[in-house]
């Protein structure tokens, strides 16, 4: 069962990250893909806020894995400038990120590296400030973790 969002501004796709925050738990993975600026980072932000972590979730040029603490360690990876996927074998994200939540984005560039099990987001540009998420969840602790989302997610998102 996947779920689909219509997001109308970047604060509403925050909102939708910040509603997931109290859901998650230690050991979840959950994968960001879209093409640039649809939002992934926004989503991240949102889930930061969630969890009470002081600073904004962001990306940086020369690191790969961004770690951050607020109710759950969160392991901010982004895979955009990866050279090779052998790297992402080599950073061992799903051992290292056991602790906390493991966030990746683009990881279409090295999916055969990734934990096989996670909550796979969609993003889409449907418009200048519309965006269209989709949550797939791939493995038994996803599906109930969508479950669970749907009813709280409702009304504007
Ligand atoms: N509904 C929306 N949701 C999210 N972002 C939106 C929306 N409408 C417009 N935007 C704009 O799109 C951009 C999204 O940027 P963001 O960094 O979140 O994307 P990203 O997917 O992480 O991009 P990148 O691949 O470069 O990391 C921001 O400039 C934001 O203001
Ligand atoms: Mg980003």
């Amino acid at each position: 069962m996947s779920l689909v969002f219509d997001s109308h501004s970047p604060a509403q796709t925050r909102r939708l990250g910040r509603r997931l925050a109290p859901l998650l738990q230690a050991g979840d993975v959950v994968l960001l893909q879209g093409e640039l600026g649809a939002g992934k980072t926004s989503f991240s932000q949102g889930i930061g806020d969630g969890l009470k972590v002081a600073e904004a979730v962001k990306s940086s040029s020369f690191v790969l894995v961004n770690e951050y603490s607020g109710r759950l360690r969160v392991y901010h990876a982004d895979l955009f400038r990866l050279e090779d996927p052998e790297q992402v074998f080599e950073l061992a994200l799903e051992e290292n990120a056991q602790d906390g939540l493991l966030l990746v984005e683009w990881p279409d560039h090295a999916m055969a590296e990734l934990p096989p099990r996670h909550l796979l987001l969609l993003f889409e540009i449907t418009g200048p400030r519309s965006r269209r998420l989709t949550f797939e969840p791939n493995g038994d602790r996803y599906e109930q973790l969508l479950a669970a989302f749907k009813p709280k997610a409702g009304g504007d998102g």
